[in-house]
């Protein structure tokens, strides 16, 4: 079996401070990488709280001892880096990766999961939520591909989480299931531009997967979708963490452009 390590590796995963952004990032930090947690410093603090919480477990769980000369533990470093940006915002991810350059040296993996959903029937959808869903989830990967690539060292690994939405469509999900499909034609043309610095660029298909999004989902329509799952679970974040370092590791490095659903058999 293969263990992953990621030893001298640097990666940032944009949205990390919950759901499966952070059991990625925890799954980077168990690999011994250097870890970017991003997040979004939204008015409330919410997600910054979320952040410092998850910087300190992992901390404990992965960070190095530091010992006093008698060999006591007087404290530890973490493992983990956090950074703050609105993946909307141009400037902001500019910035954002400027700081990774100038605190960790350069980038060796970018793993895009920021997003939200906004589900609404075409008929009913707003300008606003059809907007926000295409700034956040394809804009904001542009932006992240766009300034992550100019301080990505050659032999990088990009890997965006898109949705089996974007493969498939389902209803309610004109602006979401558009943005998706957007991601997963981006990471195709990635691929080919990227090649010649021996950067991958792949995308995940996460089927359902229990997170804080999947409590914006109906209950009806949860009902219907896990009657559809051949596995007869939802996903967990340790499923797609899993698959991102298989994306991530060095041994996939003939694997680009492609998308890889982790559905447990849905798609
Ligand atoms: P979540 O809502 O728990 O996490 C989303 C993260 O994105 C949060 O940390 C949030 O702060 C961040 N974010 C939102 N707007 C941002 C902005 N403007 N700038 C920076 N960060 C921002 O959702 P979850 O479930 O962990 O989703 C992660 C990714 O997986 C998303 O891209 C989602 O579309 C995708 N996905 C999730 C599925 C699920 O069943 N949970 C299924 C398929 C795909």
């Amino acid at each position: 079996m293969i263990t992953y390590r990621f030893p001298n590796k640097v990666v940032l995963v944009t949205g990390s401070s919950r759901g499966i952004g952070a059991g990625v990032l925890a799954a980077f930090a168990k690999a011994g990488a250097t870890c970017v947690l991003h997040y979004w410093d939204d008015p409330a603090g919410e997600n910054r709280r979320d952040a410092e919480r998850l910087d300190e477990q992992l901390r404990e769980l992965y960070g190095t001892q530091v010992t006093d000369t008698g060999g006591r533990e007087i404290g530890r470093t973490s493992p983990v880096h956090l950074m703050a940006a609105d993946v909307r915002d141009a400037a902001q991810v500019e910035a954002l990766m400027k700081q990774v350059k100038e605190t960790c040296g350069g980038l060796d993996v970018l793993v895009n999961n920021a997003g939200i959903i906004r589900d609404r029937t075409l008929k009913k959808m707003t300008l606003d939520e059809w907007h926000a869903v295409i700034q956040t989830n394809l804009d904001g990967v542009f932006h992240c591909c766009k300034y992550g690539t100019e301080v990505m060292r050659d032999g990088g690994r990009i890997v965006n989480i898109a949705s089996v939405a974007g493969l498939m469509g389902f209803h309610g999900q004109t602006n979401y299931a558009a943005a998706k499909a957007g991601v997963i034609g981006m990471t195709r043309v990635l691929a080919k531009e990227l090649a010649r610095r021996q950067i991958t660029a792949n995308a995940i298909a996460p089927g359902m997967i229990q997170t804080a999004m999947m409590g914006e989902v109906k209950p009806e329509m949860l009902a219907e979708y896990i009657k559809a799952i051949p596995a007869g679970r939802f996903g967990t974040t340790d499923d797609i963490a899993n698959a991102v370092l298989f994306l991530a590791s060095e041994e996939t490095n003939y694997v680009t452009g492609q998308v890889l659903p982790v559905t447990g058999g849905w798609v």
